[in-house]
């Protein structure tokens, strides 16, 4: 997209926000953030899947307006949860949908995998500043996405912090005097396993993340190097540099969260401790920059900042999701859905670890026409309903033959 588009807004009043996602990990930090100034933000709307409870306490402490659960059974629990306060409740994913599109100037967006797209692009068409978490939403429909930003003149703020990190150093007015953008990978908790042992990891095993305390999807995705993938797809509508021009470099300190290299031979970086708050804060603030309670890099501790050459021998996702960005059309859509669906199946011990990378690769195969152009979103679930049963089937013939 343009990034030279971003428009600065006012900040000289509280900013309202709303959360969705707000009981998962990187929720749980902007809530955080949120509570340490209470003056600064009013909250429209928070939201969540199921977690009714921290929702409901969430929503007290920060005196939220509306509080959404997707599961619409849950709806009792969270009015219960609520009583004698003023925050109304709701249920269902047209609720959740609904809260996004309520007038909250700056909107997290922390949903994860292919349920957040759609209250996303509800944000993005109403002209939000929407501070992008939930990568597959990108990943899936970008141009749909971006379309609606730029449409509506808001706002889409890197969160993930490779491509925070590349926001913070890339000029606009200078995109055609850069050679490449650098996406740094912490290599994950298998970074020096060997296939064999890849082959018997347990999901205990593939959660332990080294550097960052995550979701449990996207710790699988780590460990896969599939998040990397993603990043990958997601670097490159962002900043609309082609596949060839997005470097990946393992660096397992996670200190430079990602680089810009120009062609005059400067590599500008950012820097900072393993901490989502610091890109939260980043976008919680901008255009000003605000204090924030992550810890401060201190570079006397550091023993060394070393690089790699990934391995996509060990890690063929990364391989798949090269492809998926080169094909184009619905190719990022299926492999993302064929992602999901085995990652599932893996957590619930129903496939092993080196069997989603090889159900993604037989969804993604099995597709005709992948390149084909998206139109809508309406064809955007559809093949995603679609890849996610290929998926499942797939994965069960998997764990038969295991
Ligand atoms: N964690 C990180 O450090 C990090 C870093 C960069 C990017 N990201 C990206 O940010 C997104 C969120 O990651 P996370 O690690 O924070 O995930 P997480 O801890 O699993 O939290 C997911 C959140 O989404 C909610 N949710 C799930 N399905 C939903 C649905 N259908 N409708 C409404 N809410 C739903 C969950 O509610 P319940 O709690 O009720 O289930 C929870 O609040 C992902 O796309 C991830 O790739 C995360």
């Amino acid at each position: 997209m343009d990034v030279s588009r971003w428009p600065p807004p006012s900040v000289d009043r509280p900013r309202t926000v709303t959360i969705l996602g707000s009981t998962g990990s990187v929720g749980q930090s902007t809530v955080d953030l949120i509570a340490r100034n209470p003056e600064s933000y009013r909250v429209e709307a928070l939201v969540a899947a199921t977690s009714v409870e921290l929702l409901a306490d969430q929503a007290r402490r920060l005196r939220a307006r509306l509080a959404v659960v997707a599961e619409p059974a849950r709806y009792r629990a969270l009015k219960d949860a609520l009583a004698g306060t003023a925050v109304e409740a709701a249920a269902g994913p047209e609720a959740v949908r609904a809260a996004a599109a309520r007038p909250a100037e700056w909107v997290m967006a922390a949903i994860v995998g292919f349920a957040g797209l759609a209250p996303t692009l509800e944000a993005a068409r109403r002209g939000a500043i929407v501070a992008l978490a939930n990568k597959e939403a990108l990943v899936c429909a970008g141009r749909l996405l971006i379309e609606a930003v730029e449409g509506s003149k808001g706002v889409l703020l890197p969160v993930d912090s490779e491509h925070n990190a590349i926001f913070q150093v890339f000029e606009p007015s200078q995109r055609h005097a850069i050679d490449r953008l650098v996406l740094t990978a912490s290599g994950g908790p298998f970074r020096n396993w060997s296939l064999a042992d890849m082959a018997e990891a347990t999901p205990e095993q593939a959660l332990a993340h080294p550097n960052w305390d995550m979701g449990d999807k996207i710790s699988i995705d780590s460990a896969t190097m599939m998040n990397k993938g993603l990043e990958l797809i997601e670097a490159h509508l962002l900043f609309g540099l082609p596949s060839e021009q997005v470097e990946i470099v393992v660096h397992p300190q996670s200190i430079i969260h990602s680089m810009v290299a120009y062609r005059d031979g400067s590599v500008l970086a950012q820097l900072g401790t393993a901490d989502m708050r610091v890109p939260i804060t980043h976008a919680l603030g901008w255009p000003a920059r605000i204090d924030g309670p992550a810890a401060r890099l201190d570079f006397t501790d550091l023993a060394a900042l070393t690089f790699e050459r990934p391995d996509s021998g060990r890690f063929p996702s990364l391989r798949l999701a090269r492809e998926a960005l080169v094909t184009g059309g619905f190719a990022p859509i299926v492999m993302n859905a064929a992602n999901e669906t085995a990652v599932a199946a893996f957590l619930a011990r129903q496939i092993g670890f080196l069997d989603i990378a090889r159900v993604v690769e037989d969804v993604v195969a099995s597709w005709e026409r992948p390149a084909q152009p998206v139109q809508s979103l309406q064809e955007v679930q559809a093949a995603d309903l679609e890849a996610r049963r290929r998926a499942e089937k797939v994965s069960q013939q998997r764990r038969l033959s295991n």
